[in-house]
């Protein structure tokens, strides 16, 4: 097995045979919270990042040119569901970095605590993200908000976080045409929701993630 390195902290790719596997450096060594495959390569365990579960393992995967996700960094993560791709955005920003891991419903974010238990750089929410104002003393200013909802008005709700982003910080957002509207071609959607965010973000990045996660693209941006 052999490592190779990406331009991403703390992401890689094992070379397996003929097979390219993404992996991110686990933080918490022996534990793996979604039966992901655990691999050792030279005393070092990393974890397998699967892109067909993680729109952000996708994105790395389909060559996104930027991502502000690194080691060191606190990130508001907006629709954190059982905490999957959460917990490798916990790898990637390592012992000093912080994530705000939020999200609405209370059966998923039951799991979610069970993770942050084990990791000190995630705090779970259960809060309402077009709410900004129940949680905004729980949280902090951040450099990056990650948002992945698949909500109808989900740049609405990205926009109502933008008070917790630093000056020129980042967003990643993740859009499934279909929550926005099922009849609509995918294509008019994303440029319909390009429009939008640009009225308020610089537009870094974007791919779109087939065939990982149909009709989805995924936008990295930045404060203007
Ligand atoms: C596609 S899942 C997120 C998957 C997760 N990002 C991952 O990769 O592991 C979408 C999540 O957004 C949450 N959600 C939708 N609307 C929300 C809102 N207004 N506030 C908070 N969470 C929301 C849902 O409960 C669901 O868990």
């Amino acid at each position: 097995m052999k490592l190779e390195t990406l331009k991403f902290d703390n992401v890689f790719n094992i070379q397996d045979k003929n097979r390219r596997i993404l992996v991110t450096k686990n933080l918490s060594p022996g534990k793996a919270f979604f039966k992901e495959r655990l691999f050792n390569v030279d005393d070092i365990e990393y974890r397998e990042f699967n892109p067909t579960r993680s729109k952000l393992a996708a994105s790395i995967v389909k060559k996104i040119s930027f991502m502000p996700i690194k080691k060191d960094e606190k990130i508001l993560y907006l629709g954190a569901s059982h905490g999957y791709t959460p917990s490798f955005v916990s790898d990637i920003i390592g012992d000093n970095g912080l994530v705000f891991c939020l999200d609405f419903a209370p059966r998923v974010v039951r799991d979610l605590y069970m993770i942050c238990e084990e990791r000190k750089n995630m705090i779970p929410i259960l809060a309402d993200a077009n709410k900004p104002e129940t949680y905004k003393d729980r949280i902090s200013n951040v450099n990056i908000i990650f948002q992945d909802i698949a909500q109808k008005i989900q740049v609405e709700i990205l926009f109502k976080n933008l008070i917790f982003l630093n000056p020129k910080g980042y967003v990643v957002i993740a859009i499934k045409s279909r929550s926005i509207d099922v009849t609509q071609n995918p294509r008019k959607i994303f440029r319909e929701v390009e429009e939008k965010l640009s009225s308020r973000l610089k537009i870094i990045d974007k791919r779109e993630l087939d065939p990982f996660e149909r009709d989805h693209i995924l936008f990295v941006c930045q404060k203007k």
